[in-house]
């Protein structure tokens, strides 16, 4: 949430900083700025909206070699132009971007800056007064930016300038993401590697409660305590035509399209030449030690973990709880003996589910992180990581780390399996490629489902998914796919559940998307079909080619049921796709939304 550049060297440090910005838009969109320092002094610009609001207004005659930047998701202060970052003291010595939430920020403003008149309603503004403030006292630069750090509760990532040394940023960074990057002659700051793959794939990653003081030539890593800090760079392993759109109108798109390539490369890894599962033996183990797993994760990855349940249950006989991060953080349940707990998130930055780890490491049990970015936070503070190869996903809408997620849920569940001595009746990778394959087939027929979103999404107010048992978690799915891009009023339900209330909210007309994939339940949805359509409700069936009936709006190809949602769930994107595209929505920057939500 929110993303932070920063540009030090000898090349024109908007222009940099800019096009960082660009890359790191998906983590928030509602106002941006950067600030720039020559030998007239800082200046900044910044604007209520997207990237390109502010490049059109950043003055081009202004040159610097340094600066900073941020990209906005509003936490404290609607999203204006007076909200938007960098932030200044009152001075205007000191410029400064964050990302994260300051907890204690008003009790901090009570104590140390009493008189002080602040101009926004940001915590991060009290962060930039707090350094004035005890420079004031007498501190150098870095002695009062350590005093400060140490005074502020909450997560950050930080960049600072100070107008009177043009030759360094200061930065810092707890629970939120920051890396800096290596060059000849420039150094750069940011969130993510991917704001800054085009200038470098060199990358130092801070730990929480460090600071780096970045000058050209130099990165110099200390604790809080002003103690020197050793680290190794390491090599950003993305291709910079990953994070490009290509030929395709949106990211989502393209992440759609991906999707069996995505399955084929996940079979690929975890492979050996010998076409013996690749999975590391204390993950083996760990499945075969645990009574209980607790899966813990947020929205779409929340939705891949309900399949993940099914998954492990079904194939290794092993219980298993989905959990959504934010309620088992203040409402954890009753445990087992010997829990493990498998956290599933495609960014491994989510603050909600990060919170939950700490937590769960503190009592001291085992995690396993399933994530599309093994540096990531997630992944670096669990016991084990599985990589779900997914590519960088951009489009605020995950698509393909969803169906990736749940392609490593099942090597996984496939391999506990073994592990316990259960055969499995299939051959899990030859059913992966069949996947593969039929989401191929899948890719290929957007203009059916072009044609469905039109008849059935076009002008609606709201839609209903339902389904029974694993389609009922790809129901959810699709209900949260076409609400986040179209903005439509859209809700997953258990085929059954319905009559027991929502029944009530349907009218002539609302559409009703019906999963039918599972021959166990087959005839029971559509029973919940047909009490729908008596009560005007516009059915579309989506079932499974061999479970299908004429009537059905859309069949997907046959692929072993407990892999089902990987394939079912394609057509659901699409539509949710093509219904946002004629709606004229944003499709990749939904508003109000963040791809990347560090912010509990
Ligand atoms: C929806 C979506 C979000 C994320 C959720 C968790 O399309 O992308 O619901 O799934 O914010 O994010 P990660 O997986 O990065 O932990």
């Amino acid at each position: 949430m929110c993303g932070i550049v920063g540009y030090i060297g000898t090349n024109d440090a908007k222009e940099i900083l800019l096009q960082g910005l660009e890359k790191l838009e998906y983590r928030g969109y509602d106002s941006a700025g950067i600030a720039v320092l020559n030998d007239n002094g800082v200046t900044v610009f910044k604007e209520k909206g997207r990237i390109a609001t502010l490049r059109e207004n950043v003055n081009e005659d202004v040159e610097a070699t340094i600066g900073i930047g941020h990209t906005r998701w509003a936490t404290h202060g609607e999203p204006s132009k007076l909200n938007a970052h960098p932030h200044q003291d009152e001075t205007e010595r000191f410029t400064i971007v964050h990302n994260g939430v300051i907890e204690n920020y008003e009790q901090l403003k009570k104590q140390y800056l009493q008189g002080v008149t602040l101009k926004s309603e940001t915590d991060t503004e009290v962060i930039v007064q707090l350094i004035t403030a005890f420079v004031n006292e007498g501190l150098n630069v870095e002695e009062a930016f350590r005093k400060t750090l140490s005074e502020l509760h909450g997560s950050y990532a930080i960049a600072l300038l100070d107008k009177e040394d043009s030759e360094v940023i200061f930065v810092a960074k707890n629970k939120s993401p920051l890396l800096v990057g290596l060059g000849k002659n420039f150094n750069v700051v940011a969130s993510d590697a991917m704001a800054m793959l085009k200038v470098t794939d060199q990358f130092i990653e801070l730990m929480d409660k460090e600071i780096v003081i970045v000058s050209k030539n130099a990165v110099e890593l200390k604790n809080l305590d002003g103690e020197n800090v050793e680290r190794k760079p390491f090599t950003a392993e993305i291709d910079a035509s990953d994070i490009e759109k290509g030929t395709y109108a949106h990211y989502m798109l393209k992440e759609i399209d991906e999707q069996p390539f995505v399955i084929r490369n996940i079979v690929q890894k975890y492979q050996d030449e010998n076409h013996n599962i690749v999975l590391d033996n204390d993950i083996r183990q760990a499945m075969l030690n645990t009574d209980r797993v607790y899966i813990i994760a947020c929205g779409t990855s929340y939705h891949a973990g309900l399949v993940g349940k099914q998954l492990i249950e079904n194939l290794a006989n092993i219980p298993v709880e989905t959990h959504i991060a934010s309620e088992f953080m203040y409402n954890m349940p009753l445990l087992s003996e010997k829990p493990l707990f498998i956290f599933i998130s495609q960014s491994g930055e989510t603050a909600d589910s990060r919170g939950v780890l700490v937590n769960i490491k503190e009592l001291g049990h085992k995690a396993l992180t399933i994530t599309n970015v093994p540096g990531s936070t997630l992944s670096r503070e669990a016991d084990y990581t599985l990589h779900t190869y997914a590519g960088p996903e951009i489009a605020v809408a995950s698509t393909k780390a969803y169906t990736a997620q749940m392609a490593v849920l099942a090597i996984l569940a496939g391999e506990a399996a073994k592990a316990k001595g259960i055969a499995l009746d299939f051959d899990l990778i030859k059913e992966l490629s069949i996947v593969a394959n039929a989401m191929e087939t899948l890719c290929d027929r957007k203009e059916e489902l072009e044609q469905i979103a039109k008849d059935f999404l076009a002008t609606t107010r709201n839609a209903f998914f339902i389904g029974r048992g694993i389609d009922f978690y790809v129901g959810l799915e699709g209900a949260l796919k076409l609400k986040e891009i179209s903005y439509i009023q859209a809700e997953g339900f258990a085929g059954g559940e319905l009559k027991h209330g929502t029944i009530a909210l349907i009218e002539k007309g609302t559409p009703v998307i019906a999963l039918a994939t599972q021959k166990h339940v087959n005839l029971s949805i559509r029973g919940n079909v047909k009490e729908v359509v008596a009560r005007g409700a516009n059915p579309c069936i989506i079932s499974m080619d061999g479970l299908n009936d004429e009537s059905d709006a859309f069949v997907v190809p046959a692929v072993h049921e407990i892999l089902s949602p990987l394939v079912s769930v394609l057509p659901l994107q699409l539509i949710s796709y093509y219904a946002a595209l004629h709606r004229d929505c944003d499709v990749d920057k939904p508003r109000n939304l963040a791809k990347s939500v560090t912010v509990e």
